[in-house]
């Protein structure tokens, strides 16, 4: 019998209960046994809830139960889930995790006691929710060296855009419609500011390059500044805008940004819409390939910390994912990144424009005659900001991809 815990019983950690009780039969079948939620830790009760008589408030009861050896942390924030990772670890047991905080802020460190002591520390569900994209990454593509990951990381996000393009809607509209139907939280910093995706590619990168990247050295911008009058110009020009999180290694040098982008209709993110995500990667060998899903929900996410559950029990013994936290790689600094970029300005300040921007196209939007937009030629990010610096005035500005 192989039995396991669950740190939380929220929405991920009651979809993990019931994925591994809905399909208890065909997971014993997949790891040879059976298998059993045997302790929930959550400071709640569920008094009318079949979960109750497995409910404990108290960690040690799980950290010192020698029979469980899997552990599903799906608590959230760095702390107290980072404490308790490390000591389940120390203590033999392999953790299955959803929190992307804590994996970029201490994976590297977790991965390495993971490795110290022959147990896994597992994440497929801290990335893209429900797309195996971790496993993909650390299994199926190592044979290729990967120069690019461009995602769509944050289903959040992506609802308020697809809102503002099709309903024509201001982002404060778009963003109360996301809350109330559940995809976005009362404080929507993280996603709409574009910390949640940053943490997800510095994930996916590190990954990717085998090496570790720190978030925090990611530039980042959200969405808060996209307005409705982008959302005109980008329809005229059929583009679609969607915050895109992305790594690529040109020269020798990464790149690392997250940010809104305007992106073209031939390219696969284009028509990625609603809460979905999808991935892209580019491999040496295998060219372009992209993975597309569920980014998140109680099921799809609890789908993948149950799939590292199983991967766990097989795996036993031996550590399957990891990446050299020796090393670090460090961004090139965000001012050489090169983009075409899309403009807004004035009808007064266009022959500035014109001139600081030399040759440009321009656009114009259905209803707003008081103003041009310009697409620039491709230029690093501090070539732009010196530019545009000498317009008198620029009322928004989109990278192009
Ligand atoms: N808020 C996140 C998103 C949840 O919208 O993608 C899944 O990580």
């Amino acid at each position: 019998m192989v039995k396991v815990a669950v740190l939380g019983y929220g929405t991920v950690g009651s979809g993990v209960v019931e994925v591994i009780e809905t399909n208890k039969k065909l997971i014993g079948e997949n790891i040879k046994d059976e298998i059993e939620v045997a302790r929930v830790l959550d400071l709640r009760d569920f008094p009318n809830d079949p979960v109750q008589n497995k409910i404990t408030h108290d960690f040690n009861d799980i950290l010192n139960d020698e029979s469980i050896s899997v552990v599903c942390e799906v608590m959230g924030g760095v702390n107290p889930a980072y404490e308790f990772t490390k000591q389940l670890l120390n203590a033999g047991k392999s953790v299955c995790t959803s929190n992307k905080e804590l994996v970029a802020e201490h994976g590297a460190e977790l991965l390495s006691i993971a490795r110290e002591k022959h147990v896994n520390y597992l994440f497929e569900a801290s990335c893209g929710g429900g797309i195996p994209i971790i496993c993909t990454i650390n299994s199926a593509l190592t044979a290729n060296s990967i120069d690019e990951i461009t995602g769509i990381l944050n289903g959040t996000t992506n609802y308020i855009l697809t809102e503002m393009a099709e309903k024509g809607e201001s982002f404060e509209a778009a963003l109360k419609k996301a809350q109330e139907n559940g995809y976005a939280e009362k404080n929507p910093e993280a996603d709409v500011e574009g910390h949640d995706a940053c943490r997800k590619i510095a994930i996916l990168s590190s990954l990717a390059f085998n090496k570790q990247l720190d978030y925090k050295d990611i530039y980042t911008e959200g969405i808060t500044k996209i307005t409705k009058e982008d959302m005109l110009y980008a329809k005229k020009s059929g583009l679609s805008i969607k915050l895109l999180a992305m790594s690529k290694i040109q020269e020798n040098k990464v790149y690392s940004m997250v940010a809104p982008f305007l992106v073209g209709g031939t390219n696969p993110l284009y028509s990625v819409n609603g809460v979905f995500n999808a991935v892209f990667v580019h491999g040496n060998m295998l060219g372009d390939s992209m993975y597309y899903g569920s980014g998140a929900g109680k099921l799809p996410t609890a789908s993948a910390v149950a799939g590292d559950v199983v991967e766990a029990v097989r795996r036993r013994g031996e550590t399957i994912m990891t990446f050299d936290s020796s090393d670090s790689l460090k961004p090139a600094p965000h001012s050489e990144m090169k983009s075409a970029f899309f403009v807004r300005v004035p009808n007064g300040a266009l022959d500035e424009a014109k001139k600081v921007f030399g040759h440009v196209d321009t656009v114009n939007a259905d209803g707003l005659d008081d103003e041009t937009g310009i697409i620039t030629e491709i230029m690093s990010e501090a070539e732009f900001e010196e530019r545009a610096g000498k317009i008198s005035k620029v009322l928004n500005r989109i990278r192009i991809k």
